[in-house]
């Protein structure tokens, strides 16, 4: 059981950041084109627009939460007078709020992904399994709040600090530090690292655009109106003359569709 804990939390960590990191940078060299999100946007849009917007809001507010919330030293709450039972509380609020919200656009995603047929045939394998590794890790996080319940003063949260920060500092003995908890918070752990695993392989490679271009990034984008866009008179071709006396053909009309580049501003 030991040597499972230390498998777990001891080692897995280093296998899991180690290929988040290097396959990472290994798919943005060898494979750009496939760096993205792998948008679905124009098989089935009403459900995406409501679900893609629950899930996006939750999703980055739990990883936001759980970036400052296990890698923000002690000390610094420490220094800023905020009690650690305070910050357990917030924890489960902020993150229980987020994580329902997450997974009901998860879930409207997911359906969409699963259950009509045109996106299911443009989907992979990876783009379905992602969602749903995501879908049972909200569920198991949104499992672990009536545990914390149980603990009001933060001291267990005190030891995932300890621990994820542990793995990060590279302190021996770091899997010890949460070799007693409940196992909700292990599978959480395990899963959560299982995520991190497998990223670089997903369409959550996306997730990295957007620090490094989406905000710095200088273009232009052609956007296509919905109605045609109005025929235009150009040029009138002469016509053939008819035969000796016959009344003039009238000149043929010839429509072109206005140069969008020039005439949309
Ligand atoms: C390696 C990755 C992850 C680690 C180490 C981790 C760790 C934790 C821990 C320690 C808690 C309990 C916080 C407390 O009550 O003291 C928690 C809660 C939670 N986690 Fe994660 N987690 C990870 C990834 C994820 C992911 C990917 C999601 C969702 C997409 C998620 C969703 C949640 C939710 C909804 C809660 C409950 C609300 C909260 O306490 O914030 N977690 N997580």
């Amino acid at each position: 059981m030991q040597l499972l804990n230390q498998i777990l939390f001891g080692i897995y960590p280093y296998i899991a950041l180690s290929v988040l990191a290097l396959g990472s940078v290994i798919r943005f060299d060898r494979e750009q084109y496939t760096w993205r999100s792998g948008s679905s946007q124009l098989l089935r849009r009403r459900q995406l627009v409501m679900g893609s917007v629950l899930f996006h809001v939750g999703v980055l507010t739990i990883f936001g939460g759980h970036f400052v919330g296990l890698l923000t030293p002690i000390w610094v709450f420490d220094a800023l007078g905020v009690p650690h039972g305070a910050k357990q509380i917030l924890a489960m609020a902020a993150g229980g709020v987020a994580g329902v919200l997450c997974l009901a656009g998860g879930l409207m995603l997911l359906h969409r992904r699963l259950f009509d047929p045109r996106i299911r045939a443009t989907s992979s394998f990876g783009d379905t399994a992602i969602l749903i590794l995501l879908m049972a890790q909200l569920s198991l996080g949104l499992a672990t709040i009536p545990v914390s319940a149980g603990h009001l003063d933060g001291h267990e949260m005190l030891k995932f600090m300890t621990w994820a920060q542990g793995v990060f500092t590279f302190r021996p003995g770091v899997a010890e530090l949460v070799a007693d908890v409940h196992p909700i918070f292990k599978a959480h752990l395990v899963l959560g690292m299982t995520i991190l695993l497998v990223f670089p392989f997903t369409r959550l490679v996306h997730m990295l655009s957007a620090p490094i271009w989406y905000l710095n990034r200088r273009g232009w984008q052609l956007v296509r109106t919905k109605q045609p866009l109005p025929r235009r008179r150009v040029a009138a071709v002469p016509s053939h003359p008819g035969p000796a006396g016959a009344p003039p053909k009238p000149a043929p009309v010839q429509a072109v569709w206005p140069d969008p580049l020039k005439t949309a501003e």
